[in-house]
C-alpha cells in the first residue's frame, strides 16, 4: 500500500516512515520544509537503506497536492503536516487556523477526488484542555482548547468527522498524542526544534548539552506529588507504529464512513520533575535547573486512558520513559558533535 505521509521530514512523521517501511508499506513524503530539512531524509535513508520519492510541497498548495494525486495513486494518507507551536499559535492565530485547517480541506477533497480511502490525522491530548478527571478516556469532554493550535486540532477532528459522515468515500481515524519525546535507537533520526525549543525534552537535552544555561521549570505548587504538572510521555517510535496500527484497522473497514479517535499515550502520568530525574539517572547526567513561575495555559496534569488502542489495535507502549531519554540524550549528542 502506497501512503503519503504529509509532514514526513518532521519529527513524528520521519520516524512514521521508518515504521511503515519496516511494515511493508511504501511511503511517499511531502513536507515544506518550513520545520526540517533535507538532512532528515538522509537519516531515514541510512535507517531504511531506502530513497523514499519526497515532494517538496505546501499543503495549502490545491494545485501542487493535485498534481501530486494525479501522478501517484495512494492506498492512504497520514497527515502530519501543520504548525505546531502553542505559544506561537497565541501570538499568530490566523496564521495557525489558515495553515492547519486550509491544509487539511486541501487533502480531504484530494482524498475523495482522487478516491483514497484511508486518512489519518494527526490530533492531540489538546483537545480535553484540564480534564475534571484523569486519565483521559476518548468519552472525556473536549474542553475549549488552551491554544489556537489546540483549536485546530479539535476543530480539525470536527471537519474530518462531518466530511467522511458526508459519504466522502474516505475513512478516518483520528489520533490523539500525548508528549511525544525520544528519537530514533540509532541516533540518526530525532527531535529538530527550531531555535529555542518551547516542549521540556529538547529544552532538557540542550541544557545538558551546554547549549542552553539552565531550565526552567515552570511551577512547583501544582497539586501534585512534587507540586510539578504531569504529563504522559511517550517515545515516538511507539507513536509512529500506532499510525501503521490505524491504517490497517482502518483497510480493514468494509463501512466507507469509519470514522473513530483514539488516544496514544503510554496510560501513565509522570511529574516534570520525575521526568527530570530520570533524564539524569539513565544519562550520568547532572542537569542544571532552575524552578520559576507556572507557564501561562499549562494544564496542571493529564495522562491517557489506553484501553481502547490497546484492545481495538492490539497497539501498546512498549518503550519507556527512561528508553526515550536516553534516545534523546544520544540524539542531542549526534547533532551537538555535527554542529
Ligand atoms: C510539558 C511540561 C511544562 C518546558 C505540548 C502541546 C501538545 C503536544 C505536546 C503536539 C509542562 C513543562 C516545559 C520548559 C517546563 N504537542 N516545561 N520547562 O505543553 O504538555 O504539550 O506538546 O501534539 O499539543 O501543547 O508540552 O513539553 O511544552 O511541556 O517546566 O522549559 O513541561 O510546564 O508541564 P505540553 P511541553
Amino acid at each position: 500500500m502506497k501512503i503519503l505521509v504529509t509532514g514526513g521530514a518532521g519529527f513524528i512523521g520521519s520516524h512514521t516512515v521508518v515504521e511503515l517501511d519496516k511494515a511493508g508499506f511504501e511511503p511517499v513524503i511531502i513536507d515544506n520544509l518550513y520545520n526540517s530539512n533535507r538532512g532528515v531524509l538522509e537519516g531515514i535513508k541510512k535507517i531504511t537503506g531506502k530513497d523514499f520519492p519526497f515532494y517538496e510541497i505546501d499543503c495549502n498548495d490545491t494545485q501542487k497536492v493535485r498534481e501530486l494525486f494525479e501522478k501517484e495513486k495512494f492506498d492512504g494518507i497520514i497527515h502530519f503536516a501543520a504548525y505546531k507551536a502553542v505559544g506561537e499559535s497565541v501570538e499568530k492565530p490566523l496564521n495557525y487556523y489558515e495553515n492547519n485547517l486550509i491544509s487539511l480541506m486541501v487533502l480531504l477533497r484530494a482524498a475523495q477526488e482522487f478516491k483514497v480511502p484511508n486518512f489519518v490525522f494527526s490530533s492531540s491530548c489538546t483537545v480535553y484542555g484540564q480534564p475534571d478527571e484523569i486519565p483521559v478516556t476518548e468519552n472525556t469532554p473536549r474542553k475549549p482548547a488552551n491554544s489556537p493550535y489546540g483549536n485546530t486540532k479539535a476543530i480539525g477532528e470536527d471537519i474530518i468527522r462531518d466530511y467522511v459522515h458526508a459519504k466522502s468515500g474516505v475513512k478516518a481515524i483520528s489520533l490523539r498524542y500525548f508528549n511525544p519525546i525520544g528519537a530514533h535507537e540509532s541516533a540518526l533520526i530525532g527531535e529538530l526544534p527550531n531555535g529555542v525549543p518551547s516542549n521540556l525534552v529538547p529544552f532538557i537535552t540542550q541544557t545538558a548539552a551546554g547549549l542552553r544555561k539552565s531550565l526552567t521549570v515552570f511551577g512547583s505548587d501544582y497539586d501534585t506529588s512534587d507540586g510539578t504538572c504531569i504529563r504522559d510521555f511517550i517515545h515516538v517510535v511507539d507513536l509512529a507504529k500506532a499510525h501503521v496500527k490505524a491504517l490497517e484497522l482502518l483497510d480493514a473497514q468494509t463501512e466507507t464512513d469509519f470514522y473513530d479517535v483514539f488516544n496514544v499515550g503510554t496510560g501513565e502520568g509522570y511529574t516534570v520533575l520525575e521526568l527530570i530525574n530520570t533524564f539524569e539517572e539513565v544519562n550520568g547526567v547532572k542537569l542544571n535547573y532552575t524552578i520559576g513561575p507556572r507557564r501561562e495555559g499549562d494544564v496542571e496534569k493529564i495522562y491517557a486512558q489506553s484501553d481502547k488502542v490497546n484492545n481495538v489495535m492490539k497497539w501498546y507502549a512498549e518503550k519507556t520513559m527512561a528508553n526515550a531519554l536516553r534516545d534523546a540524550w544520544n540524539w542531542q549528542l549526534k547533532i551537538t558533535t555535527q554542529q
